[in-house]
């Protein structure tokens, strides 16, 4: 089923009036990443949006492997830094995409990115915050650093309703 347009307009609204639930891990290892990656993905649904934000080499795209793995993909992911998005068919479609190289808004419309916001997938987006009001997001997943520990990850998953 597809995303309901309306959610492009009511996206501004619904960020002032929103509730969300936060849950809180902590990751000592890229396989810890991906596993904690592949049970949230359980509970995502055909037209989630879900935006990505941390630093480089923070483990953005090690959760998205999760997530593919999680929706029962096979096929590899791998970052899509210089392809902007990669899609894969699972349970539901995924669409990774990476906002790392874009430049401007204009540069979105023009690579089409509501196509697959308000698609039939799962919308996952890298750097997600440098275009924020691009993306109506419902579930915001922030990756930190843990200071002088090298393979740990602070990762919050944020939902939205
Ligand atoms: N706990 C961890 N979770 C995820 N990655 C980890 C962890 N510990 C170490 N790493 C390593 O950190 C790196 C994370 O790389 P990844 O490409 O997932 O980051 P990224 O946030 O997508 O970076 P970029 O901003 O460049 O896209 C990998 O080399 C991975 O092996
Ligand atoms: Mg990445």
């Amino acid at each position: 089923m597809a995303a309901s347009p309306w959610k492009k307009y009511l996206f501004p609204l619904s960020h002032l009036l929103r509730n969300s639930v936060s849950e809180n891990f902590l990751s000592h290892s890229p396989e810890e990443t991906r596993t904690i990656a592949a049970d949230f993905a359980v509970s995502l649904k055909s037209g989630d949006i879900v935006a990505l934000q941390g630093n480089l080499g923070s483990g953005k795209t090690t959760f998205v492997q999760g997530i593919a793995s999680g929706l029962g993909i096979v096929d590899v992911v791998n970052s899509p830094t210089f392809k902007i998005v990669g899609e894969y068919l699972g349970k539901i479609p995924l669409y990774h995409i990476d906002f790392y190289r874009i430049e401007s808004v204009n540069e979105l419309i023009q690579f089409g990115l509501d196509h697959y916001l308000y698609g039939d997938g799962v919308t996952v987006i890298e750097w997600a915050d440098r275009f924020k009001d691009s993306v109506p997001s419902n579930i915001d997943i922030i990756f930190k650093f843990v200071d002088g520990m090298r393979t740990s990850r602070k990762i919050v998953i944020k939902t939205i309703y």
